[in-house]
């Protein structure tokens, strides 16, 4: 297993591309199943998670080829409404198959998603919205077995704000008979993203960008291109990556309107943001200033920004904390970064963070995407030399970061690892 190798202490000058939104195109490559055609996706990520959701759509009986950032997806002869737990457990995003394979199948047998390495991800959202749409659901040896008639129209309220619950119920309800209401939807950009490719795809959607959607059953949907869009959680990754070394970075191919609460947090933290048109100009110095920051569904701090920020946090020039109100036990980076000499207790879902002057180099462990990041935020600025292990966690989430890094004057290579 890969690692990469960092030595710290240099700052950061130059330009660096903000890749398309994982999280944005997984959900709209599993809508492709709900019309038949091909379709084109652009500004695609080059990543694992992708090529895994490709691999579930082929499963299925669709042709998927990637070339560059770009995704030709032909679902014409898909039929086979099925997405098996080897490609789930691998990635928990699959699970988005469900609704659009009962939308346009009227059945699926999907694979429950494990866990994953911060603790239980449960789905019993997604399962009462297609249940509420008149899905007959059962469990068989892990699998959610679906029979539905054709789904008809209703109204559901969300009791927790869920990404992955709002699009797989939303994807259910476009070809449902009748209208659909959804109310505490998620308005994260991914979330919009989806709902503007269902809409041009002819979806009857309205309030989309709001907490509640008012969704009115189509016959049929076209198949269409479409650009995916920045992604935002890479961009706030990189404002920390600035603020954890120091220097001036450009962030081009941003949207800096899905990153207002990142770009509040690191001007309250000392770092100096402006924007101009989709570029953001990001500058720091010295040691960020403290913040008490706490996670909260969008427009809030984003979770998965969480753990880079607490690399940020780890060199401030002060007392920290961090609430993840979203995941209460999102906090396997804590010892790997005590282990390059942060100073961090956890207490329930808060981090307290007692900034140090210097972090040391040393070999640290990967145990999810945005753990990895934070890992080599710190050792960008540690002294010495840093190892971080296990990087295909990384690669799921973020396109050639040590390239991107590099490339604006830090040392980070990759090795071939043996752990
Ligand atoms: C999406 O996951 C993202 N993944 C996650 O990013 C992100 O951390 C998360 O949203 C929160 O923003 C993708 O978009 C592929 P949720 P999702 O349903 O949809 C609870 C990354 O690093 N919940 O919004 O799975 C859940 O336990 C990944 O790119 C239920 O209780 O998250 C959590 O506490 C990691 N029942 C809260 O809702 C359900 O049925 C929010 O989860 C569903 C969720």
């Amino acid at each position: 297993m890969d690692k990469l190798v960092i030595e710290g202490g240099r700052q950061l000058r130059g330009e660096i591309a903000v890749s398309g939104s994982k999280n944005a195109t997984l959900p709209i490559m599993a809508a492709t199943l709900l019309a038949p055609g091909q379709y084109r996706l652009t500004r695609v990520p080059n990543l694992m998670d992708i090529r895994t959701m490709a691999n579930v759509l082929r499963v299925i009986g669709a042709k998927v080829e990637q070339s560059g950032h770009s995704l030709l997806i032909d679902t014409s002869h898909a039929n086979f409404p099925e997405a098996p737990y080897e490609l789930v457990k691998t990635m928990r995003a699959s699970f988005y198959v469900l609704g659009p394979l009962l939308a346009r199948f009227r059945r699926a047998r999907v694979s429950l998603p494990g866990g994953c390495a911060w603790g239980p991800r449960p789905v019993d959202l997604h399962l009462k919205g297609m249940e509420a749409l008149g899905a007959a659901l059962t469990l068989d040896e892990g699998y959610i077995v679906a029979e539905g008639q054709k789904l008809n129209g209703a109204k559901f309220f969300f009791p927790i704000s869920s990404v992955g619950a709002t699009g797989n119920v939303m994807m259910a309800a476009v070809l449902a008979e009748g209208e659909t209401i959804l109310e505490n939807a998620a308005i994260e950009p991914e979330i919009t993203a989806l709902a503007e490719f269902l809409l041009q795809m002819g979806a009857d959607i309205r309030g989309i960008g709001t907490t509640t959607l008012h969704i009115r059953g189509a016959d049929s949907l076209q198949p269409i291109d479409a650009e995916m869009i920045p992604d935002r959680i890479e961009a706030g990754s990189f404002v920390a990556a600035v603020g954890v070394v120091g220097g001036e970075v450009e962030l081009t191919g941003a949207n800096p309107d899905h990153i207002h609460s990142v770009i509040h947090a690191a001007n309250q933290a000392g770092i100096e943001i402006s924007s101009r048109g989709h570029s953001l100009q990001i500058k720091a110095n010295g040691r960020p200033a403290p913040l008490h920051l706490s996670t909260a569904p969008y427009p809030g701090f984003p979770t998965d920004l969480q753990a880079p920020f607490m690399a940020l946090l780890s060199v401030a020039n002060g007392n920290s904390s961090i609430t993840d109100t979203i995941y209460t036990d999102r906090f396997a980076h804590v010892p790997e970064l005590v282990r390059l000499g942060a100073r961090i207790n956890l207490v329930g879902n808060c981090a307290l963070i007692e900034g140090v002057e210097e972090l040391q180099g040393a070999t640290v462990m990967s145990t999810d995407i945005r753990a990895s990041v934070s890992l080599v935020l710190a050792g960008l600025r540690a002294q010495g030399r840093t190892e971080v292990l296990r990087v295909y966690h990384l690669d799921r989430g973020y396109e050639k970061i040590e390239a991107k890094l590099s490339k604006t004057g830090a040392r980070i290579w990759r090795e071939e690892g043996t752990l």
